[in-house]
């Protein structure tokens, strides 16, 4: 395994290859990440993951400065699941060497709803960090995790409109045995937060349900949702129940008549946000 800091480092190692499988993290690797990397192993080689904090995702306020940073034990992680051939690891100075006055701006009625309303600008950080990650690499394919199911359509949705010749592929989220959804910024999170963590997935699971029995009524269900996790001390952002396809809300008609629906959600326990979401 290689790991490499500069962009013409990476470019002298991959020249020539075009079947290059991508994962892009921000590090403080687990298990979750991992499926993503062995997903990617299946679509191509060489697998190359990019582990990067990037400041132009983060809004003022946010965990910028204290985002879990693990570099060596990341490596050593990779190194033991013999998971990648390279580990692009950029500064903040490569990635960015002059202030980022061209981003690429998402379509407001994907990217300003759900996660872009409580993070504004968030999209228009990752989406430019993506385009140049992807300049950069080159892949024919990269893997996201569905636990950031917005960010997944979002990046899909760029590559198609900018005719990028990468495939993205989804893979499912990866849950610990309680049900909480992996997450780097799991770490945070106090004892007492750990256990009651899987909470958000159990409400997400109670939506589920009740849509299952023939409850319709989508905005009574995310009313309750709310209401349940506030119940509990969570500070929520929003649950909400979508169209899969394009993240619109339903109509009852559509409700009723199968449509493929996603319900998110987000919400803080204690300074720790979480977010999480299910297919339904
Ligand atoms: O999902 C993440 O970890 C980040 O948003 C990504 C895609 C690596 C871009 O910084």
């Amino acid at each position: 395994m290689k790991l490499i800091h500069t962009i013409d480092d990476l470019r002298d190692q991959l020249r020539g290859q075009n079947r290059v499988a991508m994962v892009p993290t921000m590090g403080k690797l687990h298990a979750g990440h991992l499926a993503l990397m062995n997903m990617a192993r299946q679509h191509g080689d060489p697998v190359v993951a990019s582990i990067f904090v990037n400041r132009l995702q983060f809004g003022p306020g946010e965990d910028f400065e204290r985002y879990p940073r693990s570099l060596e034990a990341d490596c050593q992680k990779l190194e033991a699941q013999r998971a990648v051939y390279v580990v692009f690891a950029p500064d903040d100075k490569e990635m960015y060497p002059e202030p980022q006055n061209y981003r690429v701006q998402p379509p407001a009625d994907l990217a300003d709803i759900l996660e872009g309303e409580f993070r504004p600008g968030f999209f228009v950080g990752v989406c430019t960090v993506v385009l140049k990650l992807f300049s950069c690499v080159q892949p024919r394919v990269a893997v996201f995790g569905k636990k950031d199911y917005q960010q997944l359509m979002i990046v899909r949705a760029m590559c198609r409109q900018f005719q990028l010749p990468v495939e993205i592929l989804a893979h499912e989220t990866v849950r610990d045995e309680d049900g909480l959804a992996l997450s780097s910024r799991n770490v945070y999170l106090s004892p007492e937060e750990r256990a009651e963590a899987p909470q958000l997935y159990a409400t997400l699971r109670q939506v589920q349900d009740s849509l299952r029995g023939g409850q319709h009524d989508t905005a009574r269900l995310e009313r309750e949702a709310i209401e349940r996790l506030a119940g509990r001390g969570w500070q929520v952002d929003y649950v909400s129940v979508r169209r899969q396809r394009d993240l619109r809300t339903a109509d009852p008609d559509q409700v009723r008549g199968g449509e493929p629906l996603v319900v998110l959600a987000a919400a803080k326990l204690g300074t720790t946000r979480l977010i999480d979401n299910l297919e339904l």
